[in-house]
C-alpha cells in the first residue's frame, strides 16, 4: 500500500513548497464559487478580479507540483467555463475534456432560460498527454447512430 499524508491548510502557502516539485500526479479542484457563502477561512464574496486572480494563481502553483503527465480535474459552475478554461490554459495545462456531471439535486427553475442541471469538471494535462489514464470501469450502451464503440 502506498504512502500518502492529508495537509490541511491554506494551499495557497501549502503548495509552493520545493520538495514538492514533480510528486503530485492528479488533482481534484473544488474550490468554493464565489456565493457568498458563509466559510470559516475564506471570503467567498470577492471582486471577479480578485476571485479569479486567485484561482489562476491555484491553478499554477497546482501545475508546478505536477509531475509530467499528470492531472487536474477542475470542478466549477457551467457559467463560469469561459474563466475555468482560460485560467488551465494561462498556467500551462493542456485541456483533455470537459465533462459534464449532471448533477440529481439543486436545479433551481428559472423561466428566461434552461435550467441548470450540471456542473463542468474540466480535466486538463501537464503536457499533451496523460501518463496514467483509466478507462471508466462501465460501458454505457452504444447511442443507436453509433457504428463503432470509442477506442
Ligand atoms: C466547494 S467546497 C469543496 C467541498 C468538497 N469538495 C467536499 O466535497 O467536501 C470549497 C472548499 O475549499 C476550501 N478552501 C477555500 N479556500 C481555500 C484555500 N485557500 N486553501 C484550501 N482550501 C480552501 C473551503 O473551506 C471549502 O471547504
Amino acid at each position: 500500500m502506498s504512502e500518502y499524508k492529508i495537509l490541511t491548510g491554506d494551499c495557497l502557502e501549502l503548495l509552493p513548497n520545493k520538495r514538492s516539485i514533480g510528486s503530485v500526479d492528479l488533482t481534484f479542484l473544488d474550490p468554493p464559487f464565489n456565493q457568498n457563502k458563509d466559510y470559516s477561512h475564506h471570503d467567498d464574496n470577492l471582486s471577479p478580479e480578485e476571485y479569479w486572480g486567485m484561482i489562476k494563481d491555484v491553478c499554477q502553483k497546482i501545475f508546478a507540483v505536477t509531475s509530467v503527465g499528470g492531472a487536474v480535474f477542475f470542478m466549477q459552475r457551467e457559467k463560469n467555463t469561459e474563466e475555468v478554461l482560460r485560467c488551465l490554459r494561462e498556467s500551462g495545462w493542456t485541456l483533455q475534456n470537459l465533462i459534464i456531471w449532471k448533477k440529481k439535486t439543486s436545479a433551481v427553475p428559472v423561466s428566461s432560460k434552461f435550467g441548470k442541471h450540471y456542473q463542468i469538471i474540466a480535466y486538463a494535462t501537464k503536457g499533451d498527454k496523460a501518463r496514467v489514464f483509466n478507462r471508466l470501469r462501465i460501458s454505457p450502451p452504444l447511442p443507436a447512430n453509433y457504428k463503432k464503440e470509442e477506442r
